[in-house]
């Protein structure tokens, strides 16, 4: 393997997502027990349903018996029947039944890669193991979504973009007041200033050195073994009722290398009263204004070319998207040659 091949392999890594990591991929109320949920994750098709106890389960979106997708089937007796011969498989990935053919040898075999899953906060997560990973880390949350002092609401959107812009328009506080210069509070504030890039217990920080607490103006990143997500503030006006700013908490889902699902926890710090309060303010007023504001940042980048990256001009306000890949090349490196390695001793 030449170090051109590897450099390229990392690259597709970082591209497609790395493996090891929990992902988002549906809102709890989206896994149903009567019918099966198809999505994509770093490129794989995979099914979600609940058996009968109400528990996730995920699967490779592939029939055992000729491939058809099982989430196209239905759930059964808390397994998935697929539609085109009616195979049923467990949640295990083990052929249950072929009810067309009676003792078929198919039955009691583990067809399937079957995956871990969990839910949090009213999202599904779904761990894609690694070969350095391959039993799930803990998924460790935003302290804000396991504190009861925050209330929020989460909002999920699919953007035929890589995963990746997602990440790097999080990691960009200075768009605020250019892209959403015409939105509710995101026009406050100067709009020249320098970026500062510290580092955090758990990741870094990135913040805009002349403003704080006018604007978009600092996000951060957390890594931890299993997971990554994002965090920042949107300064609201009194009109916005009681409470501070907003938070928004974000993780993405990496469909495959052209789309991603955003999945934002909007959330505020309010109690009691307050906190009803709020809750009816941001679906009667606020979550409109939130959608426009996010709708903006799609269009923004699903006009962007996949490869913008060979021909960019990063200047100093790029520190958090630099930090970014430099993490994400780092540690795809790391995955690319435990894979290369296991590789070569297989091959010994
Ligand atoms: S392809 Fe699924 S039962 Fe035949
Ligand atoms: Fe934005």
């Amino acid at each position: 393997m030449t170090a051109i091949d590897k450099k390229s392999l990392i690259e597709k890594r970082v591209n497609e997502g790395l493996r090891g990591q929990w992902y988002p991929v549906a809102k709890s109320v989206e896994i149903k027990t009567s019918r099966p949920y198809g999505t994509r994750l770093l490129g794989e098709k995979i099914v979600l349903w609940r058996d009968g106890s109400g528990k996730i389960r995920c699967l490779e979106d592939f029939c055992p018996h000729r491939g058809a997708p099982l989430s196209y089937g239905e759930v059964h007796g808390g397994n998935i029947a697929c539609r085109y011969h009616g195979v049923v498989v467990n949640g295990d990935g083990v052929v249950e039944q072929v009810p067309a053919m009676p003792d078929c040898a198919l039955e009691g075999r583990k067809a399937l890669t079957s995956y871990e899953v969990t839910e949090r906060n009213d999202a599904v997560f779904v761990y894609v193991p690694s070969l350095d990973k391959p039993d799930a880390p803990e998924l460790v949350m935003p302290k804000e979504l396991v504190s009861d002092s925050w209330t929020g609401f989460l909002c999920t959107s699919v953007w035929e973009t890589n995963y990746r812009y997602a990440l790097d328009n999080l990691a960009d506080p200075m768009h605020g007041c250019y892209l959403h210069a015409e939105s509710f509070t995101l026009a406050y504030g100067s709009k020249q200033d320098l970026m500062k890039l510290d580092k955090t217990e758990h990741g870094f920080r990135v913040e805009r050195v002349g403003q704080v607490g006018e604007n978009f103006d600092w996000s951060e990143f957390e890594v931890h073994a299993g997971d990554m997500f994002c965090f920042l503030d949107i300064p609201y006006p009194p009109a916005a009722g009681p409470g501070s700013f907003m938070r928004i908490v974000g993780f993405v889902q990496p469909v495959d290398e052209h789309t991603t699902k955003v999945f934002f926890w909007r959330l505020r710090e309010v109690e009691g009263i307050a906190r009803e309060s709020w809750r009816f303010l941001y679906r009667a007023q606020l979550e409109e204004n939130h959608w426009n504001v996010l709708e903006q940042d799609r269009v923004m980048l699903e006009g962007m070319p996949d490869d913008a990256r060979r021909r960019e001009m990063l200047y100093q306000h790029d520190l958090g998207v630099s930090r970014l890949r430099q993490m994400l090349t780092r540690a795809a490196k790391g995955q690319i040659e435990a894979e290369l390695k296991a590789a070569e001793v297989a091959a010994e």
